[in-house]
């Protein structure tokens, strides 16, 4: 039997008490998640929280300090090579060579997998037509924009078939555009049952593509959960934004003991059917000042992991 089709395998990652220390430096402290087949998960997180070091560890680009890992049900201390030819990854960055074509590049990863030269062809054929590329498969990499490199990126992570495709940051820097092409792919990826790791800080990625996801900071998983049980949780469905706040209204939040963020130019009210409290509030502070929203996962990001800068 195909160990592939084994249906009795049942989590596609299950990583337990993951840990990696550079010299006393811990960037990734005691992660544990699990990831089944079909689905699309999500690593969260700001920059440095250690979503890049914990996927290098999947992939087996860098070994783990601690913990133990298993992929497709194989321990990936003893299992690495079977592994990483069932794997898919897509870099942070774009590691193309911008010298060779977009075939040639597609051909020569192909060799990484010892495919056979009419299949490799076949394949790089077929993914370049999936991600629209295939008019520019004899330009050089380097004539390309940001955006097709990226596909590009995505199309050469797919030419061994991968039952598992990990993407770190597929989107960061793209136009709007170029994002909802990607996006589009990965939901096609997503329909024919591919499993899908992703890392992102972008919320809008994460609540269209992700059917589960954790946020972490500082090395650490914060919360996990669908985006949507993530806001019904620690926000509740709505969400009031006031500019400019006369100091009434926060003498009449802090009196009614309400839930909300102080900005200083700006205050973030959470909760749930906020619809009377809306009107009570525009009402206080003028309309114009004073809006009424739903709550997104971007709210439970900034909520949880802070609203100052990053490295
Ligand atoms: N090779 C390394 N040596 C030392 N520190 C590192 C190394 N790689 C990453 N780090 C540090 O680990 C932390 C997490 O980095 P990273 O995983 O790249 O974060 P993210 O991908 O979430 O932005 C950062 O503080 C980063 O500076
Ligand atoms: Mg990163």
């Amino acid at each position: 039997m195909n160990p592939h089709n084994d249906k009795s395998i049942q989590q596609i990652i299950a990583a337990n008490r993951l840990r990696k220390t550079f010299g006393s430096f811990t960037a990734v402290d005691d992660i544990s998640f699990s990831v089944m087949p079909g689905e699309c998960f999500g690593i969260l997180g700001p920059n440095g929280a250690g979503k890049t070091t914990a996927i290098r560890m999947l992939y087996g680009f860098s070994p783990m300090t601690d913990g133990t890992l298993q992929i497709f049900g194989l321990d990936v201390k003893s299992n690495l090579r079977s592994i990483k030819a069932r794997i898919g990854v897509c870099q942070q960055e774009n590691n193309l060579d911008p010298d060779l074509t977009v075939f040639q590049n597609m051909e020569i990863f192909a060799g990484y997998f010892n495919l056979s030269r009419t299949i490799a062809r076949k394949r790089a054929e077929t993914l370049l037509s999936f991600i629209a590329l295939n008019h520019r498969r004899n330009d050089k990499v380097i004539d390309l924009s940001g955006g097709m490199m990226r596909r590009l990126v995505l199309a050469r992570a797919l030419i061994n078939n991968p039952d598992l495709l990990i993407l770190d940051e597929p989107t960061t820097g793209l136009d709007p555009q170029s994002r909802h092409q990607v996006w589009q792919r990965l939901e096609e990826l997503k329909k024919n049952g591919l499993t899908i790791l992703i890392t992102t800080h972008y919320m809008d990625e994460a609540s269209r593509l992700c059917d589960r996801l954790i946020i972490m900071d500082k090395g650490r998983i914060l919360v996990e959960g669908s985006p949507l049980q993530l806001v019904k949780k620690h926000l509740g469905r709505d969400v009031i934004e006031v500019t400019e706040p006369a100091p009434e209204v926060i003498k009449f939040l802090d009196r009614m003991d309400l839930e909300y963020e102080n900005l200083g130019h700006r205050l973030i009210i959470y909760g749930d059917n906020c619809d009377k409290l809306y009107h009570t509030i525009s009402d206080k502070c003028g309309h114009d000042g004073c809006i009424l929203r739903m709550a997104t996962l971007e709210d439970v990001f900034l909520k949880l992991t802070g609203r100052d800068l990053r490295e």
